[in-house]
Order: C-alpha cells, then structure tokens, then sequence
C-alpha cells in the first residue's frame, strides 16, 4: 500500500533571525543536497550499467537458443537477431503470400518483429493469472461495476451499470465469488482448435490423454470424428454467436460427457442466454482479460491464454501453423475464407520456442516428440527474471517479486466470499448435475504444484485489468481461513 503523506511541512512563519545567517545556512543546506544528489545518481547509474550488463548477457544467450529453436522446427522459417530484446521471423524467399489485405491493399508481408522480452514476460505472467470473470474482480476493480461489468453485457439498454441490480441479475448466473480454477490445476492440457488440418492426423487418443481437453465454438466431439479429435471435454471457449447455439451443440454431441464440460463465453453474455444457461447442467462463466472491441483477431490466443492459467504444459492441435496454407478450412464444415496465415504461423512458432505452447501438425507427426532443442524450464526462467530486472529498472526492488504489477488491490474475508456461482437462483437442473465438479475441489486434492502456487502467491489472484497490458494487474487477496 502507498501512503499519500501530502501537506506534512507548513509554511514558515515570521522568520525574525538575521537574513544573512539564514541564507548561509539555505546555501550549506543546497550544496549539501546537490552533493548528495550527484553521487547517488553516479553511484545509482554506475550500478545498473553494470548488472544490465549481466541481463544483456542472459537474454544474448537466451535469443540464440530461440534461433536454434526456430531454425529445427520452423518448417523453413528463420530468426534473425536485431539484439538482445528484438527479433525478426523470416519466411523463405519465394514464399507465396497469398492473404491479400484489402484494408491496407497489401499481401501479407514475409517477415514479422518481435520483442522477446516483452513475449516472454507477457506470456509467463498468464501462469499465474484467473481467466475467468469473477465478483471479487468486479469489486475490486475500481470502476469494475458500473464501467466494466456494463460492457460484458449485450443489450443492457444502458452504456454503463447505472443500476448494479439489474446488473447483477444479468450476471449472476455466470459469476462465481472467487476463482473457479486455480494456476498449475492440471499438468498437462490440449488446446484443440477446428482446423481441417486434423482429418489428416489421428491425434485423437493423444488428446484424450491430457489432463483437460479445451475446445472451441461448435466443434462436435462424437463417435464420427473422435479419431482425429477426441472424445473427452473438459472446456469450451464460446463467442457470443455460439453461446447462442449451445445446447444445440451441446445436444449434437455425446450428451453424458457433454454435461461436464465448461463453457466459457468468451466475449459479452446477452440478456436472452439466462434462461437457456439455466436449462443446461454445464458450468458457465465469462472470460476475463478479453480485449474488448479488437474483433476476432487472435482468438485461438485466448484459448492459449486460458490454458496457460491452469496448466504447466500446452499442447496445441487443430490450427494452421504448417507451411502452404491457401484457406482457413475447419474439420466439421466447408472451407471458409481465412485471414493471417502468415502472421499466425510465426507467432505460434515463436511461442513454442519460448516454451509457452508445443505445436502438433500434419507435418510435425511424424517426428520423434522430441522437444530437448526448446529452451529448458530453466532457462527461460532466468531469461524471465532478466527481462523483469530490466524493464524494472534496478532503482525500485520493491516492484520485483510476484506482485509488482499489481496496481489494484482487493480483498476479501472468508465470510464475505457469496455464492460461487449464481447459486441463489440455480435452477434444478444446475443444482442436480456436476456443476460443482472443479468448484469446490477441496484445496488438499489439488496437485502439490497448485497447492505450493497458492502458498506461496499467498492466496492472492491476479487478473489482468485489459488486454495485454503487462503493469495494469487487479490483485485479490483472499483470508488465509479460505484455503480450506
Ligand atoms: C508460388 O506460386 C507460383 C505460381 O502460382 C508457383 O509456381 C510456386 O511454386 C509457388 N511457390 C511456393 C513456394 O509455393
Ligand atoms: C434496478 O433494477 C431492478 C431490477 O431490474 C429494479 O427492480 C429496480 O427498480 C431498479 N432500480 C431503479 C432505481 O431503477
Ligand atoms: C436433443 O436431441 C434429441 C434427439 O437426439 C431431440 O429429441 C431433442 O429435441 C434435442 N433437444 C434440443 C433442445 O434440441
Ligand atoms: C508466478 O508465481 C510463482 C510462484 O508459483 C512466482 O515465483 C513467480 O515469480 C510468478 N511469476 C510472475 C511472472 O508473476
């Protein structure tokens, strides 16, 4: 917490010591301050030139192996290495692009810039983050009800919750008190995208293998494709358009399996879903950290996103990442027009070879799982203290550590937590199914590494105030009677 110590010196009163004892006594006190000024500066300066030295030097090395990463497994893509921060991904000379943006009238150019150091310390912040809307978010959010709340809800009438009841009725279903999932949950999950890519693999018991399967939108999880993609559900990352068809989707598929699964709604909920989220058995909540307003772009970086908050390792399946792509096609239906081939491609290479997604595609199957040429846990660990040490600067040690980025505070009393989630008027329905299934997985069954998280993070969750903003985290802290 930061005091505000403003008004402590008053004015002098009437100052009756002879004028020329007081100047002299103003000027030994101002030489004394610039002195002790210029060689704090000198000391402070000297210093830090000399441990950025030591962070040049770690991130130096750090994009060299990311080279060498990009280099084995880019499929023909390549790193060029502007200095120790800056990166460029490169496409092989003779590449077609064949994207033409009609907005800017240019094809989609060949190349693509990177800041490593900001990738990598935006990305390993999401391993500590929520990603789902929750109350305690919008309490402590400072305008988080009468702003925020207003724009997660499609056709209020009104641009802002002028009235938090009716507000609050729109939300309440789908707005669980505290963290429904917790960081580190699971060891490893599957980001399963809809690419028609996937009828040319068979990963379908791969992917069933993984601790939590994510989906997106309409796929269908049945019998008929199950050998490409699974059979088991865990989340569903939802647009408002297909929260509207959810139980159809829901209804499409295998209904017994179909009831576990998780619907995150990944943009605005609507004043017409509260009676259809009460017909259904699944848990159902909003996403937290979307950015409003930006359009589809980088929607398969959400489902990244969400899995990062709750598992050590992300497999990603079913997104065109590989080389020749000419259309956006999906595994379920016709061909539609796709956008970004180029640009998508080179960031998910980037991201693998900084550790946060592995890449599973028609052409990588059938290579040895190998992933001994991505850089270690370990390294990029150091790699990330690096970069926070020098985004940080060397002069204010209190903003490093896990909470340095908080810029809200919140907290909450055990006896103050509410209803997880809209139980006040859960239907029969929600009440009978499984819809407690991860809420209240009682913290001592949770994985030794979620558990060590949450000591250690000392109950507090952070959630990202907008988008990818590195600085801007709502920080809550939760009584330690609340562990149980
Ligand atoms: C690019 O397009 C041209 C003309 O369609 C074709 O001849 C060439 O093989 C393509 N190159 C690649 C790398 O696909
Ligand atoms: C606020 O909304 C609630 C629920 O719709 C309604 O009952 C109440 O009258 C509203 N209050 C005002 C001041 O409009
Ligand atoms: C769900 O599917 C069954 C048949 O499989 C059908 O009878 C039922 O009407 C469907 N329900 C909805 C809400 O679409
Ligand atoms: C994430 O949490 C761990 C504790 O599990 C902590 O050591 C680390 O500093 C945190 N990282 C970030 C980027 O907040």
């Amino acid at each position: 917490m930061r005091g505000h110590n403003k008004n402590t010196s008053s004015g002098g009163g009437g100052n009756r010591r002879p004028a020329i004892l007081h100047l002299v006594c103003v000027a030994a006190f101002f030489s004394l301050f610039v002195f002790f000024i210029q060689s704090s500066l000198f000391a402070g300066s000297k210093t830090s030139d000399l441990n950025n030295r030591e962070e040049i030097r770690i991130l130096s090395n750090f994009q060299s192996s990311v080279q060498q990463c990009v280099a084995n497994r880019g499929l023909g893509l390549t790193a060029h290495i502007t200095d120790h921060c800056k990166l460029t991904l490169k496409f092989p000379q003779g590449t077609n692009s064949t994207w033409y943006n009609a907005q800017f009238k240019i094809y989609e150019p060949l190349e693509y810039h990177y800041d490593v150091c900001d990738s990598i310390l935006l990305w390993e912040q999401y391993r500590n983050m929520t990603t789902v809307l929750t109350r305690e978010y919008l309490d402590a959010r400072p305008d988080g009800w009468l702003d925020y709340a207003a724009k997660r809800i499609a056709q209020l009438g009104t641009d802002k919750c002028y009235n938090k009841t009716l507000c609050e009725e729109h939300l309440n279903l789908i707005l669980p008190a505290k963290p429904p999932f917790r960081p580190r949950q699971f060891q490893t999950c599957a980001v399963v995208g809809n690419s028609g890519d996937l009828l040319k693999t068979e990963f379908g018991e791969e992917i069933d293998s993984h601790d939590a399967v994510i989906r997106d939108n309409e796929a269908p999880v049945n019998q008929k494709y199950a050998k490409h993609v699974g059979i088991k559900r865990d989340f569903r990352l939802v647009v408002r358009g297909a929260a509207r068809n959810m139980v159809k989707i829901l209804n499409g598929s295998c209904l017994l399996a179909a009831a576990d699964e998780v619907l995150i709604i990944k943009s605005v909920t609507h004043r017409d879903f509260n009676a259809m989220i009460k017909s259904i058995p699944n848990p159902v909540y909003l996403f937290q950290g979307i950015v409003l307003r930006r359009g589809a772009k980088g929607t398969g970086m959400k489902s990244v996103e969400l899995a990062l908050s709750m598992c050590d390792i992300v497999d990603i399946y079913g997104f065109t990442v590989d080389p020749g792509y000419t259309e956006w096609t999906r595994y379920f239906s016709t061909p539609r027009k796709g956008h970004n081939p180029l640009q998508g491609r080179a960031y998910y290479q980037l991201l693998e070879c900084l550790g946060v997604i592995r890449i599973h595609s028609p052409m990588r199957a059938q290579r040895k799982q190998d992933w001994s040429d991505v850089p270690s846990r370990e390294m990029i660990n150091t790699a990330h203290a690096a970069a926070l040490r020098l985004k940080r600067g060397l002069s204010d040690p209190s903003a490093l550590g896990e909470f340095g980025s908080c810029k809200v505070w919140g907290n909450v009393e055990p006896d103050n937590e509410g209803p997880m989630s809209g139980a006040s008027d859960m239907s029969d329905v929600r009440k009978n199914s499984n819809y407690n299934k991860w809420e209240i997985t009682p913290f001592e069954s949770l994985r030794k590494e979620a558990r060590d998280h949450y000591l250690q993070m000392e109950g507090v969750s952070l959630y990202k105030m907008d988008g990818n903003k590195l600085d801007d985290l709502v920080c809550v802290r939760h009584s330690s009677k609340s562990v149980a």
